[in-house]
C-alpha cells in the first residue's frame, strides 16, 4: 500500500507537523507500506491564479511552471493521502491551502465529477499541529476537513490534532503518538479505526 504524505509546514522536516506526522508513518512503515514524504516549504508552489485555463484551454494541466508536477508525481498511485500542518489562525498553513487550491488542475470542477461507480474511495487522513493546547482551536478546520473529503470523494479515515506542540516530543504526549503510531499500522492493514482512537486523536494529548 503507498502513503503519500503533503506537509504544509514552513518548518518542513525540521518542525513539530512533523514529529506528529512521523508517528503516523512509521506506523505504516512497520505494516510494509511505501511512504513518500513531500515538504512543501523545499518547493515551489505558486498561487493558482484563477484562469482556469487547466479546464479550458490546456485541459488538466496548469500554466504556471513550478514544482506542482513533482508533488503530483508523488501522489500517483497512492491509496492513501496524508495533508499535515501546522495551524495557523484556525485553518491550515498557507503553503497547505496553496497547494489545494492548486489540485483544480487535476479534476475539473469537482462539484460536477461523478460519483465513483464502483470500490470504496480512497482515504485521506489528517495530522495537525498547534502551539496553544485547547482541542477547540482545530474545529473549523474540522469541519472544512470533512467537507473538503467529501469534495474530494475520499474518506476522512483520520484526524490527528496535536495541541502544545511546541515543545515535542514531549513525555505526556508519549502515549497519544502510540495511538497514532497503531492508527498508522491499521491504515496501511486496511483496517478501520476504531471509536475510540478516533476520539482520542481528534482531541490530542
Ligand atoms: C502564522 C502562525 C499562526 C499560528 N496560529 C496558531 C494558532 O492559531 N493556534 C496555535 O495554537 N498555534 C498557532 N501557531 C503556532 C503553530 O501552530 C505551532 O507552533 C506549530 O506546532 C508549528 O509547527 P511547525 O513546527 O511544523 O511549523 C501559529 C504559528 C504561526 C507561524
Amino acid at each position: 500500500m503507498k502513503f503519500a504524505a503533503i506537509n504544509g509546514s514552513p518548518h518542513g522536516s525540521a518542525g513539530s507537523t512533523q514529529v506528529v506526522l512521523e508517528a503516523f508513518l512509521e506506523g505504516c512503515r512497520e505494516e510494509g507500506a511505501q511512504v513518500v514524504t513531500v515538504q512543501l516549504a523545499e518547493l515551489q508552489v505558486g498561487l493558482c491564479r484563477a484562469c482556469h485555463s487547466c479546464w479550458t484551454s490546456s485541459p488538466g494541466k496548469c500554466v504556471i511552471e513550478d514544482d506542482l508536477p513533482q508533488v503530483l508525481e508523488s501522489l500517483e498511485g497512492a491509496d492513501f493521502v496524508v495533508l499535515a500542518s501546522p495551524l495557523h489562525f484556525l485553518q491550515v498553513s498557507g503553503n497547505l491551502k496553496v497547494f489545494i487550491d492548486r489540485l483544480t488542475s487535476t479534476g475539473g470542477n469537482p462539484h460536477n465529477r461523478p460519483a465513483e461507480a464502483k470500490g470504496p474511495p480512497p482515504r485521506m487522513a489528517v495530522v495537525m499541529s498547534a502551539g496553544f493546547p485547547r482541542p477547540e482551536q482545530f474545529r473549523a478546520t474540522s469541519v472544512w476537513m470533512e467537507d473538503l473529503a467529501a469534495l474530494l470523494g475520499r474518506e476522512l479515515w483520520m484526524e490527528a490534532y496535536a495541541g502544545g506542540a511546541r515543545r515535542l516530543p514531549l513525555p505526556e504526549a508519549q502515549p497519544w503518538l502510540g495511538i497514532l503510531r497503531d492508527a498508522g499500522r491499521r491504515a496501511a492493514r486496511g483496517s478501520s479505526l476504531p471509536a475510540e482512537a478516533r476520539h482520542a486523536l481528534k482531541a490530542g494529548f
